[in-house]
């Protein structure tokens, strides 16, 4: 199949092959979602297919707006209206106890939940509302790669597979959306995957201490977000996280082994090492908001470098930066330059 690529004055377009069952790729400000009409169970096996997810895996349900989500959910946690009303539209993906047969359960791989997102990109939500129906948006990678974070990601996994891609552009905050249950009305709200919305804002705008899921502390805990458990993210080459203070040990033993290296950090460290590596990839400043935004971008362009190694810049796990980690340590399996 070709795969086209809509324009924004194509969101009409888009919707129809949509309502069609076939796929469709959006933009939102996290990264590129894999569109699929969440009421079709045709379509959502499309999804998995297509991607080659495990499908105990769940999808993400994108709404238009809160009230879309009331027709699908069984019970509210009391804390849902104050947290909708302060993040959405925004990176917060909600999941909460649905009623019987809301969707077909190839979207939430069987279980009772179903998790909800309203992202914060008017081209996607013209699109939804022109569709009419909820959409499943996975990120659009194949599974295992880094997500996609422009429609070049998307169309380099998946052209010839899916129907189409919504053009929209670099998106802004480069890795997904947090992921917070709220499907036990008797518990604090908890953290299954970091994102966009950081753990320190969510409990500024509560007033209380947000849970965590014990996987993401201790690595023995079996997650509770059955994606989290799955290695992702990964390029096909290897990738080492350095600290701050790292980089000169780091280079001297790569070049001492040899091995050909990629840069992937701040303006300041690419200019003063650069010249010790084969390539690099510089994000725009030295603040986490930056170098989350060129993550993925970052190990996307440099796999393509032929090169031994990726290295890439820690940065302090607070704020956006246990979100910036949580994906680098995956790509990176762990290592560190000095455990190496
Ligand atoms: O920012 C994002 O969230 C992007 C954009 C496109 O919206 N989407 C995204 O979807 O990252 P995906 O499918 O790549 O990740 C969804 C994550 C997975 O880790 C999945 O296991 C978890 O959310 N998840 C979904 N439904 C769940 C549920 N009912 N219970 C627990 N975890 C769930
Ligand atoms: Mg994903």
């Amino acid at each position: 199949m070709e795969t086209k690529i809509f324009q924004k004055n194509e969101i009409k377009m888009a919707a129809d092959t949509l309502r069609q069952n076939e796929l469709v790729a959006f933009p939102t400000e996290t990264v590129y979602g894999l569109g699929a009409n969440a009421t079709s169970e045709q379509a959502v096996k499309k999804v998995f297919a297509v991607k080659g997810r495990p499908t105990d895996n769940p999808l993400i349900v994108h709404v238009q707006n809160f009230e879309q989500v009331k027709n699908y959910v069984a019970q509210f946690h009391p804390l849902t209206p104050q947290i909708v009303e302060r993040f959405w539209p925004g990176p917060l993906t909600l999941i909460f106890k649905t009623k019987p047969n809301a969707f077909p359960s190839v979207v939430s791989a069987g279980l009772s939940t179903v998790s909800f997102r309203m992202p914060n990109h008017p081209l996607t939500l013209a699109l939804i509302e022109a569709t009419g129906v909820p959409l499943v948006g996975p990120s659009a990678n194949t599974s295992g790669r880094p997500s996609p974070t422009t429609s070049q990601h998307v169309y380099h996994d998946l052209q010839g597979k899916i129907a189409g891609i919504l053009e929209g552009g670099a998106t802004e905050i480069g890795v997904e959306s947090t992921v917070l249950d709220l499907s036990d009305s008797h518990r604090a709200p908890m953290i299954l995957r970091p994102g966009g919305v950081t753990k320190e804002e969510l409990e500024a705008a509560l007033g209380m201490d947000v849970l965590v899921d014990p996987h993401l502390v201790s690595e023995s805990e079996a997650p509770k977000s059955p994606g989290m458990k799955y290695q992702h993210y990964a390029p096909s080459t290897k990738v080492l996280m350095i600290g701050p203070t790292d980089w000169e040990e780091a280079l001297n033993w790569a070049q001492k082994q040899q091995l050909k290296v990629g840069l992937q950090a701040s303006p300041e460290v690419v200019r003063r090492f650069q010249s010790q590596a084969q390539a690099s990839y510089c994000y725009a400043d030295n603040q986490v908001a930056s170098a989350t935004k060129g993550l993925f971008a970052g190990l996307r362009a440099l796999d393509e470098a032929d090169l031994d190694y990726i290295f890439v810049a820690t940065y302090p796990e607070t704020g956006l930066g246990t979100a910036y980690m949580n994906r680098l340590k995956k790509a990176a399996n762990q290592k560190y330059f000095m455990n190496n």
